[in-house]
């Protein structure tokens, strides 16, 4: 029989130049969810990837002087870098500049396209370039974007639009018809509410104003806008499409898209509406968690108050952040970071409860049997309560799971790690060790806690994945039947007679008012380090050779010149090119008259973008210079040379 699937995604991150602690929680969160269901038995497809197109990026990209892909590149090693310092366990790794997701994306515009559900118009609207959103006169707030509260630019220009009003009804339909489609429940009355019931306006999925994306096959001045490029992410990353769409045929639809709140909406009225247009099935769950807040706002690099993740793994392991970023907020709600917190909860529920227990139990196995239990055993009047704890808290870790309550999951585990500290002191084995006779009940307590760690050892694998094996190596047992989900219900898979193997402190305890300085130290660094690197790059304002070529610069002659009427500083001149004739408006009547113009070899600029001056088209611009008294003079060459000659 074949596995049954799962296939969960993260959003597609934006590289921007450091990530934060923020954006790793959607990653963590997805990563205990993939690794919990391959410990249950699922066959289990973990995407993540890098949204790396779009004019924000190419703007960087131009101030820093490197081409897009360039610069992307280096950013995308740092996430992956950042992946593998947390422990991040992804199955595929998708970048939106990879040639395939780039073809697919192509086919599915054109698929649109054909259909009738994609249609060229105008667009003129509001544009907020660090959010990649555009919005109606109406959205926004005060003049600025509703969403960052930064100016935005008017766009008019000629786009493909997505026929987003057409699912309008039947996005609702399907949303009411399915309570578990948006999750938590609040976001879905938030979208029906807020955005569907008020009506859709047709998206805008294409532009011309830059080049940085991937080119409309059928119309290759544009290229594809934001959300169709980044969302069908999910399905190029499984071969929709493509010659090989077997693994699109087993994982899709996906089983849970992680998203955070801000993108809820792109991921269940856009994309919903997507699929519907190209006769697809719909993800069977979006998951919209809150914020992680610090000093008050969203964690932001453009304001200033990131967490920079590597520090705190670097300092405290990235077990210790994985616990912190699933137990200290429900997933779903907002909730605030600060190191205090973090240190804190290290050193209460890592360090104190659960450190403690397994450094107690082991210290006692050796100190009072030379490190191997004996086989005989008594019982107490405690044990009953510990196992069944043991046993129904399995099951509330797997109800919270499968709703992807990682927080009250982890909450029970550590109840039940509670709740064996209180049975040492319950039985009190150092007093009992006094009594050779009790040596059957002392080994008794002692196997119970030993066996409360080895199932809290493999319910905490999917939260902090480097763990369970440190736990293991002390309670002397190596993986296999008695580290697989399923033991967790089996009361008494440890070896009657295991020998334990005392290790290093999991979680030493941290001082919190030394650490705090220290850690603040350590992050303004970071902060220092990145923030120098980026303005000695605005500083100089160089273009590489690269971007110069893409300038072409050529020799071209005028053949024929004439005023413009009412226009009194245009001329409109035909110059040769080479084979070609084209037509230039240039703003210099005042300085030359057509006479003058006629036979002269001047330097055009080839490929500038065709515009049309007083309703006349000019196709290129010839180059002068000016000073500040207003004077004007043509450039030119120092010898005559063929027409058409490239200029470099
Ligand atoms: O939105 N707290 O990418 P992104 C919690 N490219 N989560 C946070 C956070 C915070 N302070 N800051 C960011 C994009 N995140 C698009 C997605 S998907 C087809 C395209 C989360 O890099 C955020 O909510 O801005 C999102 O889930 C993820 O980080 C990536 O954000
Ligand atoms: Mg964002």
């Amino acid at each position: 029989m074949s596995k049954k699937t799962y296939y969960i995604t993260t959003p597609i991150y934006y590289p921007s130049d450091k990530l934060h602690i923020g954006h790793s929680y959607t990653t963590v969160a997805a990563d205990a969810m993939a690794r919990y269901k391959r410990l249950r038995g699922y066959d289990v497809k973990f995407l993540t990837g890098t949204d790396e197109h779009g004019q924000k990026i190419e703007r960087i990209a131009n101030k820093k002087g490197v081409t897009p892909k360039a610069y992307v590149d280096s950013i995308v090693e740092w996430i992956k870098d950042l992946w593998k310092i947390m422990n991040i366990s992804y199955d595929k790794f998708i970048r939106t500049t990879d040639d395939y997701h780039e073809k697919t994306v192509q086919k599915i515009f054109k698929k649109l396209y054909e259909k009738g559900d994609i249609y060229k118009s105008s667009y003129e609207g509001w544009y907020c370039t660090p959010c990649e959103t555009f919005f109606t006169e109406r959205q926004l707030n005060d003049g600025k974007c509703p969403d960052c509260g930064r100016e935005v630019e008017k766009v008019k220009e000629e786009s493909y639009f997505f026929k987003l009003s057409k699912y309008q009804d039947k996005l609702i339909e399907y949303i009411e018809n399915h309570p578990e489609f948006i999750q938590p429940q609040t976001r879905q009355n938030e979208m029906i509410n807020n955005f569907l019931k008020p009506g859709l306006e047709d998206l805008c999925v294409s532009r011309t104003s830059f080049k940085w994306g991937i080119p409309v096959e059928f119309d290759p001045g544009h290229v594809v806008y934001v959300w169709v490029d980044a969302l069908s992410n999910y399905i190029t990353a499984l071969g929709y499409l493509s010659e090989n769409d077997e693994e699109y045929k087993k994982y899709w639809p996906a089983d849970v898209h992680l998203v955070g709140k801000e993108i809820v909406r792109f991921h269940t009225i856009i994309w919903p509406a997507i699929l519907m247009a190209l006769g697809e099935p719909l993800p069977k769950q979006v998951f919209g968690h809150g914020w992680l807040i610090i000093d008050g706002g969203k964690m932001s690099k453009s304001k200033g108050n990131v967490v920079d993740p590597k520090v705190l793994v670097d300092r405290y392991g990235s077990d210790a952040i994985r616990y912190f970023l699933l137990r200290e907020v429900a997933f779903g709600q907002d909730g605030n970071f600060s190191n205090e917190a973090l240190i804190q909860r290290i050193n209460s529920d890592l360090a104190n409860d659960f450190g403690n227990l397994l450094s107690r139990t082991v210290a006692m196995i050796g100190k009072y049997f030379n490190n191997t239990l004996i086989e005989e055993r008594e019982a107490t009047e405690f044990d009953e309560d510990l196992k069944n704890m043991a046993i129904a808290t399995v099951d509330k870790v797997e109800g919270y799971m499968e709703k992807l309550l990682f927080s009250d999951a982890l909450a029970e585990i550590w109840n039940l790690i509670r709740r064996a500290n209180k049975y040492i002191d319950e039985t009190t084995p150092w007093i009992i060790a006094k009594d050779e006779s009790k040596k059957a009940q002392l080994a008794n307590i002692l196997y119970n806690l030993g066996e409360v760690i080895r199932i809290v050892s493999i319910l905490i694998y999917p939260f902090m994945p480097a763990t369970p094996k440190k736990v293991w190596e002390q309670l002397g047992i190596k993986e296999g039947n008695a580290t697989t989900w399923d033991s967790t219900k089996v009361w008494g898979t440890l070896p009657k007679n295991f020998t334990v193997k005392k290790g290093k402190v999991l979680f030493p305890r941290i001082d919190l008012k030394v650490e705090l300085e220290k850690l603040e130290e350590a992050q303004k660094k970071s902060q220092k380090e990145s923030v120098v690197k980026t303005e000695e790059k605005e500083k100089d304002n160089y273009i590489s050779i690269d971007d110069f070529a893409k300038v072409d610069l050529r020799i071209g002659e005028v053949i024929k010149c004439e005023k413009i009427e009412k226009a009194d500083k245009l001329l409109k001149s035909q110059i040769k090119i080479g084979d070609e004739v084209r037509q230039i408006v240039s703003g210099i009547a005042k300085h030359y008259t057509p006479e003058e113009m006629v036979g002269k070899k001047v330097i055009v600029v080839c490929n500038l973008k065709p515009v049309k001056l007083r309703g006349v088209l000019s196709e290129g611009m010839i180059l002068a210079a000016s000073d500040e008294n207003g004077n004007l003079v043509l450039a030119s060459t120092d010898k005559d040379i063929e027409s058409g000659a490239k200029v470099k």
